[in-house]
């Protein structure tokens, strides 16, 4: 089933902004490909970095679990999710790829979107082969940067207290603790979740090159 735009008000999104972000940023050693457009090999590919990872990527991320096949992670995840919200300006999620490869390494986005409050949320993960060497620092930077020239003036990380590679890359980006939501998240039982923030202005520097 495809969300449209009235879906999504429905579900919350009252003010639809059509935001806009480039379908390619290119971070230091790796590139962001936009997922704008369902591609069955993209899929494959990213369900078979799902898949390998998945004993790690379920203690953190409660989706993993309802994604079962390439089917799941096309029609679920690429038409329902990332489609949907590209096309409606309040969510952008991006396969990181090695640069001069066609590897994915993870998945970055940046999604709960508000215009009025000009705010959004950055998520991610990384296949178990990708962890450790720094790349998600480089996407997060690189995807940042973007948003805040888009018109956002915060961005926010929430992870589970427990969860300390995310908090660290939170930290390494420059992103400063808010508050802690007590029970703040369900993932198979109630998490405390750390929310991060980084207000524009405070972005670090990093060149990014368009195409
Ligand atoms: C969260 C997650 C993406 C972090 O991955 P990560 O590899 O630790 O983060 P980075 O890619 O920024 O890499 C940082 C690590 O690479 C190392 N590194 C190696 N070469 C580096 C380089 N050239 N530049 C920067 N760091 C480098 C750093 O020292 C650091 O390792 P350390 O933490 O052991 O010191 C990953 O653990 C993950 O996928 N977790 C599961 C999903 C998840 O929790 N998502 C977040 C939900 S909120």
């Amino acid at each position: 089933m495809n969300l449209t735009l009235e879906d999504l008000r429905r579900e919350g999104h009252a003010t639809i902004i059509h935001m806009r972000l480039p379908e390619k940023i290119e971070a230091d050693r790796c590139t962001l490909r936009g997922l704008r457009e369902p591609s069955f090999d993209m899929a494959e590919k990213l369900y078979a970095k799902v898949n390998a990872s998945r004993d790690r990527l379920c203690k953190w991320l409660p989706w993993v679990d309802t994604i079962r096949s390439v089917e799941d992670e096309y029609t679920r995840y690429l038409v329902e999710w990332c489609r949907a919200h590209w096309s409606a300006g309040i969510g952008f999620a991006y396969a990181i790829v090695l640069k001069g490869t066609e590897q994915v390494l993870g998945c970055i986005d940046i999604f709960n979107i508000s215009w009025e409050d000009k705010s959004g949320e950055i998520g991610y993960w990384l296949g178990d082969d990708a962890v450790g060497c720094g790349y998600m620092q480089e996407a997060v930077q690189a995807l940042e940067a973007e948003a805040f020239a888009a018109g956002l003036h915060r961005i926010v990380i929430k992870n589970d207290v427990n969860n300390l590679r995310s908090i660290h890359v939170a930290k390494r980006c420059g992103y400063v603790l808010e508050q802690i939501l007590h029970k703040g998240a369900w993932n198979g039982y109630l998490r405390d979740t750390a929310v991060w923030i980084k207000a524009k202005g405070a972005a670090g520097r990093l060149r990014i090159s368009r195409r």
